[in-house]
């Protein structure tokens, strides 16, 4: 079993921290953002792990490294234009040469083990299972209709979902994924979408499978998500990297990154100061991610960045 995580985003919707720091390299709770990924498929029992990465990748292979340092084999592959979620993994098929895999979302970030989803996909034999979570609003996702753990059907982003099972952003391959890639159309969106791959191998009669998620899942790709999980991730207080300098009180759900340099006199509640370039005087409340705040400031739901850092 090998893994393969989708990093190629630009990270858009964060913008404009994401132009200096790549989404994956965030700081979640003082540890990098994929860092929850490397753990949750070395908790598979997988060692060799392709990221997929996209115009991020120079601080990506620097950051990241071999992967020894996070205990795992990395290897990297570039997605040349983004054309969808199916279009990224066909980049990974090389590395992946016929083995069974995990394909992990970059921003997802669960609070429980999905080895049981790896687990049942072995001891059933089926060539595809994905990870399903009930959500209220599943308009915003890949919906499944299930009967009994078989899915039937797959739909984009419904307007009208036929059921509350959301894809959730982790699903496991047999090597038939492969034969059906090459016949995929673009979405309504413009996108090669995995979903779209995942109904072809369900129309050629495969046994495609779901396993239903019930602990919290995070999609961290925008600023309310992902301030939501450093909050849920911080529940115990701040955190501050070994190397940053903080001279200030620090109350809540506050994250100093490495390599901050910050003179305030309070930060209070979700703040999170994303490390080197990291310039703060004055005190700030409110849910933040931030490079420079010069006042004192009651901010919430805001990005803010020292643009002259770079
Ligand atoms: C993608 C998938 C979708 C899935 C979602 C999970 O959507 O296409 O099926 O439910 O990730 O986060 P996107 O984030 O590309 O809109």
């Amino acid at each position: 079993m090998k893994g393969v995580i989708l990093a190629a985003g630009k990270g858009t919707r964060l913008y404009p921290i994401t132009r200096h720091i790549p989404k994956p390299l965030l700081p979640m709770a003082n540890r990098l953002t994929m860092e929850y990924a490397f753990d949750q498929l070395k908790n598979c029992g997988i060692q060799d792990v392709c990221v997929v990465v996209g115009e991020n990748e120079p601080t990506m292979r620097e950051t990241l490294g071999d992967g020894s340092a996070f205990g795992l084999n990395l290897s990297f592959v570039r997605q040349t234009d983004p054309k969808g979620l199916a279009h990224a993994v066909g980049f990974a098929q090389d590395f992946v040469a016929g083995d069974d895999f995990v394909l992990y979302l970059g921003d997802s970030v669960y609070d429980r083990s999905l080895a049981p989803f790896v687990e049942t996909f072995r001891q059933t034999g089926c060539v595809n299972l994905n990870l399903v979570k009930p959500v209220d609003d599943p308009r915003r996702f890949g919906v499944a209709n299930v009967e009994g753990d078989r899915i039937v059907k797959l739909v984009e982003k419904p307007a009208e979902p036929e059921s509350n099972l959301a894809m959730a952003g982790m699903y496991v391959f047999g090597p038939q994924l492969w034969e059906v890639l090459p016949d995929l159309t673009p979405s309504g969106r413009g996108e090669y979408e995995i979903t779209d791959a995942i109904q072809m191998l369900i129309d050629r009669g495969n046994d495609v499978r779901a396993g239903v998620y019930e602990g919290a899942w995070f999609d961290t790709g925008t600023l309310s998500s992902f301030l939501e999980t450093s909050r849920f991730l911080t529940q115990s207080g701040a955190l501050v990297a070994a190397d940053a300098k903080v001279d200030a009180e620090l109350v809540g759900h506050v994250v100093v990154g490495a390599g901050a340099r910050v003179a305030a006199s309070r930060l209070e509640d979700c703040v999170i100061l994303p490390g080197a370039h990291v310039d703060v005087a004055g005190s700030i409340t409110g849910s933040i991610l931030a490079g420079e705040v010069q006042s004192d400031s009651d901010l919430d739901g805001v990005i803010r960045w020292h643009e002259e850092a770079e």
